[in-house]
């Protein structure tokens, strides 16, 4: 379906749980985070019939994410049956990588069609650092067990952060020539406590013109071919297997083709990434809609998707104050 503004919305991102097995620094606060209770987050049959109402309106892709999505109970079912949606395309998911070695191998067998691995860090030291957690090894394992898997469509995000891993950025995007596979660099977005714990994100011009610097001219790859597909920009180097993408977050440069909604743990749809604005689902789940009119509903909600985000615009009350590891990214 189409909103307002007449962007196509056919991508729902779903967090599946607000905790996380990591404590990235410019995510959560070192204590951790106030855990929902299990009674407050979504079942997976009400997940499936959210998925169900708004496959029929048009939605294609389903991404799971978290916090982290892999320590929720029964995600491997969830994807199967996610699958077997009728007109669900795509499942992928977003996670830290820790327990990927681990569960690799049934994601797969289960028909994840894709995922997208956060890896900030190729240094074990600087992990710990960063995520407060000592598993970087875990997390190359995991790499290692999903690169062998013969998984297409994997892609690496990394958050590049002055003084913590600028020096970096030529080294992440290196897995790209090793690899065929996507490394994402995404612009520190004022979510969390990025700003909190005093961290600056470089920004993208940069990051691009230390790549040039590195690996030679950058090729851009023309966005016609996937629909489905987020807001990176792709580019070829040449002699590399994959390609680097990168996500301007602070312009809204990405708001005009905005494809997608997202439905919190606690089964709120949410329209845009930092606006308060969407639906409760969860009460009328539980107060016994019918299919039809959750569908009237989704269609509703959807048709008011906001212009843009407010990133910049700092003291709007529509802002959201929710957190990467409430929303899932
Ligand atoms: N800005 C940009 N990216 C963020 N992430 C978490 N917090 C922020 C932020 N403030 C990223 C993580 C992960 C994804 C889910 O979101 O690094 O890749
Ligand atoms: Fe966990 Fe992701 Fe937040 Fe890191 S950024 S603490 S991996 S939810």
């Amino acid at each position: 379906m189409q909103d307002q503004y007449e962007r196509k919305i056919e991508y729902v991102r779903i967090s599946l749980t607000d905790r996380c097995n990591l404590r990235c620094r410019y995510c959560m606060p070192e204590a951790g985070v106030a855990k929902l209770r299990h009674e407050d987050i979504l079942t997976f049959a009400e997940i499936l019939r959210v998925v169900k109402g708004l496959a029929a309106l048009g939605v294609k892709k389903v991404r799971l994410t978290g916090g982290e999505p892999l320590v929720r109970r029964g995600i491997v079912e969830l994807i199967r049956q996610v699958r077997q949606v009728p007109g669900i395309e795509q499942v992928v998911l977003t996670t830290n990588g820790v327990l990927l070695a681990e569960m690799g191998e049934e994601l797969a067998a289960a028909g994840l069609t894709g995922l997208n691995i956060s890896l900030d860090t190729l240094d074990a030291a600087r992990f710990a650092e960063i995520t407060r957690r000592p598993l970087f090894a875990k997390v190359q394992a995991g790499m290692e067990t999903v690169l062998s898997l013969g998984l297409t469509n994997i892609k690496f995000n990394c958050v590049p952060i002055y003084e913590v891993n600028d020096g970096e950025i030529p080294a992440l995007a290196a897995l790209a020539r090793d690899y065929p596979v996507k490394v994402r660099f995404i612009e520190l977005m004022p979510i969390g406590c990025a700003y909190e714990v005093g961290y600056e994100g470089v920004p993208m011009d940069e990051v691009r013109a230390r790549l040039t610097e590195a690996y030679g001219s950058l090729h851009p790859v023309g966005r016609k071919m996937d629909r489905l597909q987020g807001p990176a920009e792709y580019y070829r180097i040449p002699g590399f297997r994959g390609q680097v993408g990168f996500i301007d977050a602070m312009e809204h440069k990405f708001c005009a083709t905005c494809n997608r909604v997202r439905l919190t743990a606690e089964g709120f749809l949410k329209l845009c990434l930092n606006q308060k604005n969407g639906l409760d689902l969860r009460g009328l789940l539980r107060n016994g809609i019918s299919d039809e009119n959750l569908r009237l509903a989704l269609r509703q909600a959807i048709y008011r998707k906001p212009a843009e985000h407010l990133f910049t615009d700092r003291e709007n009350t529509a802002r959201d104050s929710r957190a990467m590891y409430q929303v899932g990214g």
